[in-house]
């Protein structure tokens, strides 16, 4: 099922559509069929069609997906998991052993901070936290035992930004890895493994799925060793993308380049109504001049994506009022699909990290931006704040 020969001077809108989706070869079905199989017939020991024995260990519409990863981020290899934390834990096992060290960064998703905190460090690795929007602080945290830097940029839920070429000479320079959460931006926006990123995280039920209609997760590396060592830690830890999953993310990136042309469009749109906004006491958008990562953000995103935090004038209450209050924006977790969403991290998304230094302020609101009436959507915030 592979185009990766021709895919490589093809465009993102192109490769987006067709890299790992090649027409079925027994059918000629143009969009690749969901095999959903665990195991396939043999012709004598051994005697495997097309290289699929067992699907946890491989499967045709995840191929497809892996490929089309590999293809859209510039790596060589992409891998399907279950849901970005299945991905992330598996490229934790597979780095780090007990003794080892790790930067985290002081905002980021509340799960992957409390994988590093309740999960990975009871197995004896350490990690230090740091503004990873400094690259001198990164640099200070490093210690004779730090194997990697885990960066996400923009962050989850302040919106800060990572320079990623800054950090990857950081990285190169200690001998250590740089890990790149790209859920926020999606490859459409931002491709952290050309910016010298030795590994690509992907929540792949964001804007790569972009319909809220599945979970999922990706690993995407430029390192031939480090993708065969990733490739044998999915199949011995077993937290794989079924097929209907995989087939789902695949469908949805198929429009990953429109969805996220418009939700930048609506979201800066937002964003600027906010920062006048007399009951908005701050707006955190990297698409904002007055953004401290603007200009980073500038130079290494094609636009300034969906996600957008800002701070309510009258404390916690009112901002959870505000969420209470949307009609079009609708109340929950998550976020990267085409229907708008509002939420409150510091009860919600980033519970887990109260009482941290990843701790969320209480008056801070999160809103995903979608694909609706840009005009609906500035009228269903201003009636929200009231
Ligand atoms: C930036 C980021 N990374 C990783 C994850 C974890 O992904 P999943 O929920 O698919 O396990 C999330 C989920 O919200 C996220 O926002």
């Amino acid at each position: 099922m592979s185009h990766q020969h021709s895919s490589e001077q093809r465009h993102f809108e192109t490769l987006a559509i067709h890299a790992g989706n090649t027409a079925d070869p027994l059918t000629g079905a143009v969009v690749p069929p969901i095999y959903q199989v665990s195991t396939y017939k043999q012709d004598g020991v051994g005697g495997l069609r097309g290289g699929y024995e067992y699907s946890r260990s491989a499967n045709p519409t995840r191929t497809a997906l892996e490929e089309n990863l590999a293809a859209l981020e510039g790596g060589r290899r992409g891998l399907a998991f279950a849901s970005g934390l299945a991905a992330e834990d598996c490229l934790l096992r597979t780095l780090l052993v007990p003794g080892d060290h790790v930067v985290i960064p002081n905002d980021a998703y509340g799960g992957t901070f409390r994988l590093f905190a309740k999960v990975v460090s009871r197995w004896g690795v350490e990690f230090s936290v740091a503004d990873t929007s400094d690259p001198a602080a990164v640099r200070a945290a490093l210690t004779p035992r730090t194997k990697l830097i885990w960066v996400e940029t923009p962050s989850n839920p302040l919106l800060g930004i990572t320079d990623i070429a800054a950090l990857s000479g950081i990285a190169r320079s200690a001998g250590v890895r740089l890990v790149v959460d790209n859920t926020f931006a999606s490859p459409y926006l931002q491709q952290p493994l050309a910016l010298g990123a030795d590994v690509v995280v992907h929540s792949t039920t964001k804007y790569m799925g972009g319909h809220s209609d599945v979970v999922g997760g990706a690993l995407i590396t430029g390192d031939a060793e480090l993708a065969e060592e990733l490739a044998y830690h999915q199949n011995a830890m077993g937290a794989v993308a079924g097929p209907f999953d995989a087939w789902l993310v695949l469908r949805g990136i198929k429009t990953l380049a429109v969805r996220m042309d418009r939700h930048s469009e609506n979201a800066t749109r937002l964003a600027e109504m906010l920062t006048r906004h007399p009951r908005v006491s701050q707006v955190l958008y990297p698409g904002l001049p007055e953004h401290p990562g603007h200009e980073v953000a500038a130079k290494q995103m094609k636009a300034f994506g969906g996600m957008i935090s800002f701070r309510v004038t009258d404390g916690e209450e009112a901002a959870v009022a505000v969420c209470d209050r949307t009609e079009i924006f609708t109340l929950g977790e998550s976020l990267g699909g085409v229907e708008s969403l509002i939420e409150h991290p510091g009860r919600m998304t980033h519970a887990s990290a109260a009482g941290s230094p990843l701790e969320v302020p209480g008056d801070l609101v999160r809103l995903s931006v979608g694909i609706e009436s840009g005009d609906d959507l500035m009228a269903d915030l201003q009636q929200a704040l009231g």
